[in-house]
């Protein structure tokens, strides 16, 4: 014969009935401030992590904003500054000498013949509305070192803006000491023009190469571009030697970069 203990429940009302309650409700009210606690702390983890995604979030959509920004005022400067050009040419083209200014990759061609460890001021002659001029800085040669030759009053405007710490001096190239009277006060480590020389005769070229190089260190380079296929200051007896560069395809029209040096 099997015998079964049966457990049976304490009787309502008597004291293990009281105690066992008492522990069990203790033990679970115990659980649930636990499960309370865990559920605040996941409710501010999730919290932090949305902040978090939102502030990631917001910065990049400002950054992208804020670079938006600037590439439209570049874009809407180059704009303004096609349009100058093409004012400038029609009020007087052969001084102005393109209806473009130069493109940055020639503007970098002429650029890179210059030394910027080569100590000295650098002029530039021509310079625009300032295409070569952000080319030699990129370079390397610091803004205050340059001294830009500019004939356009408009330019000049311009250019004292975009460079307020280089000299900008308006007048003509082409009487280069005199422009300079005052403002070189040591000799230049290179000249770059931008010039349209071929407006010009082969005698006052010839007299603009002869006038810059002792206003320069010896064996400074007198940097020239033209979309000529010929040296745009004459050679035959000027004592200068010269070096052109490949075409460079990257401008309208195509132009090459032409660097001059007296002969020791
Ligand atoms: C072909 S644009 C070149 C401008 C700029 N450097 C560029 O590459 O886009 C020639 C520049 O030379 C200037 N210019 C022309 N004759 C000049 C002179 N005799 N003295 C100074 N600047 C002159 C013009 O006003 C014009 O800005």
């Amino acid at each position: 014969m099997s015998s079964t203990i049966r457990h049976r429940p304490p009787r309502a009302g008597s004291i293990a009935a009281r105690l066992g309650q008492s522990r069990v409700a203790s033990r679970l009210e115990g659980e649930v401030r636990v499960t309370a606690a865990d559920l605040v702390d996941c409710v501010a983890e999730a919290r932090l992590k949305v902040a978090a995604v939102r502030y990631k979030v917001e910065g990049e959509v400002r950054n992208k904003a804020e670079k938006l920004k600037s590439r439209v005022s570049v874009a809407a400067e180059k704009l303004g500054d096609e349009a100058r050009f093409i004012k400038s040419w029609i009020d007087d083209p052969l001084r102005t000498g393109s209806v473009t200014p130069s493109s940055p990759a020639l503007a970098r061609r002429m650029a890179s013949y210059v030394d910027p460890e080569q100590p000295g001021p650098v002029i530039e002659i021509g310079p625009g509305t300032g295409p070569v001029t952000e080319a030699l800085i990129e370079r390397g040669v610091d803004e205050e070192r340059l001294i830009l030759v500019e004939y356009s009053p408009e330019f000049c405007e311009l250019l004292r803006k975009r460079f307020p710490r280089a000299t900008v001096v308006q007048g003509d190239a082409y009487a280069l000491s005199t422009t300079l009277a005052g403002h070189l006060t040591e000799k230049a480590a290179a000249l770059v023009s931008s010039l349209p020389l071929f407006n010009r005769p082969p005698p006052s070229r010839t007299a603009l190469a002869k006038e810059a190089f002792p206003l320069m260190v010896e064996g400074a380079p007198f940097i020239q571009f033209t979309y000529s296929v010929i040296s745009p200051i004459p050679r035959k007896g000027s004592g200068l030697k010269a070096f052109v560069s490949d075409w460079v395809l990257r401008n309208i029209p195509p132009a090459r970069v032409w660097v001059y040096r007296e002969a020791s």
